[in-house]
């Protein structure tokens, strides 16, 4: 976490993160361990949630974990509850767990479509949901992890774009509908970041020369630096931020997708 921010940002609030076991979302989930909040994480591999619960715990936050799909709302209801039995009613809520692939519209399956809808935007939802009656009485926030395909398209990627720019109107609705509870809804937009799984799956086609030209900073984003965002958007210091997507990118929005289209129809020419 940035040394500029208080260590006590977070001090004594409970943060639950679903995908939290690994990339971005444990990068959020450390930086708001580092600003001395509890974390609760959740997603589909326990061994990766109790690796991921080890280094927390290493942040110096009292930290625990549940395995749960985001698919399956029984599972999210109870991933909350062991928050809630462990810590007390959840401050916030980090929607972050997510699934990509590259492929070409023509060629995704209804299922393969449905997959990614359902992690992203229906998985978003159950965790919403199922954390309403915790974060009302918190007066809680909840960031939702969106992407640059919410709104500018890039190639073979049909289904997260859709998923995304429905998580960004369920941010916007939430925002809106929830916010008489005083519970702020905000997405973050993540560029390239380094090392993670995203980024490995759409490296497939395109190399960090391509994203680098896309961005004008030249260079991918360090997870830290997503997390420092996200953890101010949390905190106190973001007190009148409700209904923003948050775009955290180097400036790629300004861009455009071009690069990264050239480099996927070249590795993979249309049917
Ligand atoms: N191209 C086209 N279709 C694909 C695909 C690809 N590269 N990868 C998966 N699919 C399709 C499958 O063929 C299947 O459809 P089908 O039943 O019609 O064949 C459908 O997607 C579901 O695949 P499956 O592997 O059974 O689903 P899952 O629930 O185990 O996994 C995914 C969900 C597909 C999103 C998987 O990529 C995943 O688990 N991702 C999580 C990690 C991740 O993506 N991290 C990065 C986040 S930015």
């Amino acid at each position: 976490m940035h040394g500029l921010v208080s260590r006590d940002l977070l001090r004594d609030r409970t943060v639950f993160v679903s995908g939290g076991g690994s990339g971005v979302n444990l990068a959020i989930a450390k930086a708001c361990a580092s600003v001395g909040a509890n974390l609760v994480i959740c997603g589909r591999t326990e061994e990766k949630l109790r690796a991921a619960t080890n280094e927390l715990e290493g942040c110096g936050a009292q930290a625990a974990y549940a395995v749960a799909d985001v698919r399956d709302p029984g599972a999210v209801a109870a991933a909350l509850a062991v928050a809630a039995d462990r810590f007390g009613p959840i401050d916030a809520l980090v929607c972050g767990a997510a699934g990509n692939f590259l492929a070409p519209a023509e060629r995704i399956s209804s299922n393969g479509f449905r997959a990614v809808m359902d992690i992203d935007l229906l998985g978003s939802f159950h965790c919403a949901h199922a954390a309403f009656e915790q974060l009302r009485q918190t007066r809680g926030t909840i960031l939702f992890v969106s992407g640059g395909q919410s709104q500018m398209p890039f190639l073979h990627q049909v289904h997260v774009a859709a998923a995304k720019a429905g998580v960004d109107q369920l941010m916007r609705s939430l925002a809106l509908e929830w916010g008489p509870y005083g519970i702020r809804s905000n997405s973050i937009v993540p560029g390239p970041v380094n090392g993670t799984e995203g980024m490995r799956r759409l490296a497939e086609s395109a190399t960090e020369e391509v994203w680098a030209e896309m961005v004008p900073l030249g260079r991918f984003a360090e997870p830290e630096e997503i997390g420092t965002m996200a953890a101010v958007l949390i905190s106190p210091l973001a007190a009148y931020v409700n209904g923003a997507q948050v775009v955290v990118d180097g400036g790629m929005a300004m861009s455009g997708s071009s690069a990264f289209n050239r480099a996927v129809a070249a590795a993979a020419p249309a049917s």
